[in-house]
């Protein structure tokens, strides 16, 4: 049986400064450095990069990492995106930790947004870590229902017709892999 992959491993994004980077994560944020890899050509392409890839775990051991490539900077360069369109969440378990955090982030120099409140489900804060990646931290006050899942599917359908990006008929009954259903965990995705 085919299942959906279970959780996420890591995300990878550019830095121009692991001190930068490492000082932010394993001290500020709290997630430890979980290994680091450095090589003189990347494994997938063969190209001549040396990097230096870091990996800083979250409590779940996801990590969130990066890659520090020689005499480069791809980090911060705008490609048009708005900054607050990519960016990535991490729960926190109580309202009171998530002002904790924005406390502790605000003494630590860094400009904090919010909290601002989503749907009233999520109560979230958001600031930018030293590689202008936009970070969210977010309380959810409650799992997610079917009601929610069926106010997502009906706003997907909405949008799919009226952006004519497809029938939305087709897309509903294309298959999903085993396993897909019933969502029995609780999402761990934030609205912007
Ligand atoms: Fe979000």
């Amino acid at each position: 049986m085919l299942k959906p992959a279970t959780s996420l491993n890591h995300i990878a994004m550019p830095t121009n400064n692991t001190a930068e980077t490492y000082r932010f994560y394993t001290k500020v944020m709290g997630f430890p450095l979980k290994s680091a890899v450095r090589e003189e050509r990347v494994p997938s392409t063969g190209d001549e990069t040396p990097f230096l890839h870091t990996f800083f775990a979250l409590q779940d051991g996801s990590c969130i990492a990066f890659f520090d490539i020689a005499g480069e900077k791809y980090a911060g360069r705008s490609d048009g995106v708005p900054s607050w369109i990519r960016h990535f969440a991490f729960n926190v378990e109580t309202y009171e930790e998530l002002l904790g955090w924005k406390a502790r982030l605000e003494e630590n120099g860094i400009q904090v947004l919010g909290v601002i409140d989503h749907e009233g489900i999520w109560q979230s804060i958001y600031f930018f870590d030293p590689n202008g990646l936009r970070l969210e931290l977010t309380w959810q006050k409650r799992e997610l229902e079917a009601e929610d899942t069926a106010h997502g599917e009906e706003l997907v359908k909405q949008w799919i017709e009226e952006f004519g990006q497809q029938d939305a008929d087709e897309v509903a009954a294309a298959e999903t892999p085993e396993g897909t259903e019933p969502v029995d965990q609780k999402p761990e995705v934030a609205p912007a």
